[in-house]
């Protein structure tokens, strides 16, 4: 237990947290859910499901995992008061692995995508004509090689451990990601149209604020966005040192996603209205404007092409941006599975052959999923990020707020943070979670089933 491995800093760990939630989630899924929800009034209720449902329900998981120092099955039975909860627990730990290895899997997909449409413009360049065309068709053995491959990339730095991977990967690419997307607003900000789509993205039409929809999009996105109800925060909670302000750290984890992710707003929304300046469509027959894979590779692509010489720049930067968001999260859901199987008491496997065994499992799921793709892909999408993910964030809130010891709770966040009794978080933090949160979510919840 002593040698469990440890961020090695705050800084090493509000990278590797931020480089979890600042994915895909972030620079595709939030421009095109703005897009699709009424530019600046889904912005708005997005900003306050963050704060007030989304934090808490982070520290939830930070903390539970900090308490734990193990895997989350260990972590969650820690804090559960009596034997009935500690079976649920079980099977409460056992579905978000579940969960996190779906999420993983469909990751792996789209982040090959990723990769593929980051290599093509070099290949190009290369004068590889033929290799150029076949990374951009789609096709299942592009989309399986592609996504193993991804996969293959995600094992190779999650066997190195926790500080020598994790931590040393998210430190060096969040800064250069963040550098690649400022360059990349900036761009875009020049050009004819971009002014547009900033109005497009921060006037807010407040009609559409209180849509049942456009709430329940919000709290997915949120949920999606900050890697909560699945594992993630709580394991890598458990690598955070008990000398650190836990309360602060994940604040700055939060600030850094939404800062991202408006970011990536300012870039692809600007981007869309520059595209039709240019003369390309961005609307949909129905009037909406385009979004999804529709948006990220066809618009975009089309657009870098109407650019001129800057095209093959920008498409290279813009995919090298995406791969990189997508690796500093598809890492963190490895880490999940693999930290159970290699601490788990009755197995003896290492880091690396736990790596591998998930990563096998994962591509089983990956081949299966992309040969049934109509049926599967976006079902697995669905049940982990809008049925599971919520549902096991919920349990994650009855725990923190119900099963565990008040003192004891209070103990674990005194680590680290001297006189957390007087501050503000602890006045209002227990009985969130105890109360607002699960109440929200399942409110939310029941209305997205309906
Ligand atoms: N937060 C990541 C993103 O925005 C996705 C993610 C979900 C990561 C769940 C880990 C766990 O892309």
């Amino acid at each position: 237990m002593n040698k469990r491995s440890e961020f090695s800093s705050r800084f090493g760990f509000v990278m590797a947290a931020a480089g979890s939630a600042i994915g895909l989630g972030n620079i595709w899924g939030f421009p095109t859910q703005t897009a699709e929800n009424g530019g600046g009034a889904f912005v708005f209720v997005y900003l306050i499901l963050t704060f007030c449902l989304a934090y808490p329900v982070l520290m939830a998981e930070l903390v539970i995992g900090r308490h734990g120092r193990t895997h989350i099955m260990g972590s969650l039975r820690a804090v559960a008061g009596g034997p009935v909860s500690r079976k649920l627990a079980t099977f409460v730990a056992a579905y978000a692995l579940v969960c996190i290895s779906l999420i993983l899997c469909f990751y792996s997909i789209v982040a090959g995508w990723m990769v593929t449409y980051f290599l093509q413009p070099i290949m190009e360049l290369a004068g590889q004509q033929a290799a150029a065309q076949w990374l951009v068709d789609f096709a299942t053995p592009r989309n399986v090689i592609a996504a193993l491959a991804f996969l293959a990339l995600t094992v190779a730095v999650i066997s190195r451990g926790v500080q020598d991977g994790i931590e040393a990967w998210s430190s060096k690419l969040m800064p250069f990601m963040i550098v690649l997307i400022v360059a990349l607003i900036l761009y875009v900000a020049m050009q004819d149209g971009a002014g547009d789509g900033l109005k497009a993205y921060l006037m807010p039409d407040f009609s559409q604020v209180l849509k049942p929809e456009l709430i329940i999009n919000a709290l997915g996105q949120a949920f999606f966005s900050l890697s909560l109800g699945a594992g993630t925060m709580m394991i890598y909670g458990s690598y955070v040192s008990r000398k650190e302000n836990i309360v602060t750290l994940g604040a700055y984890v939060t600030a850094m996603d939404v800062g991202i992710a408006v970011l990536a707003g300012l870039l692809i929304i600007p981007a869309m209205y520059v595209a039709q300046h240019n003369g390309i469509a961005i609307f949909t027959e129905a009037g909406n404007l385009i979004s999804g894979d529709q948006l990220v590779f066809t618009v975009l692509p089309a657009l870098f092409d109407s650019l001129g010489a800057a095209s093959i720049p920008l498409s290279i930067t813009f995919f090298l941006l995406m791969s990189i968001a997508a690796l500093t999260s598809s890492i963190s859901m490895l880490e999940v599975p693999v930290a159970f199987i290699s601490e788990h008491e009755k197995l003896s496997f290492s880091r690396t052959q736990a790596a591998i065994a998930v990563a096998l499992l994962v591509a089983v799921a990956i081949i299966i999923v992309l040969l049934n793709f109509e049926a599967l892909f976006g079902a697995v999408i669905s049940f982990t990020t809008e049925i599971s993910q919520p549902l096991i964030g919920l349990m994650f809130c009855l725990y923190a707020g119900w099963s565990w010891d008040r003192s004891k709770k209070l103990a674990e966040i005194r680590e680290g943070f001297e006189g957390v009794e007087q501050s503000i978080f602890w006045k209002i933090w227990p009985e969130y979670v105890r109360y607002v949160c699960p109440l929200l979510v399942l409110i939310v919840y029941v209305q997205s089933l309906r």
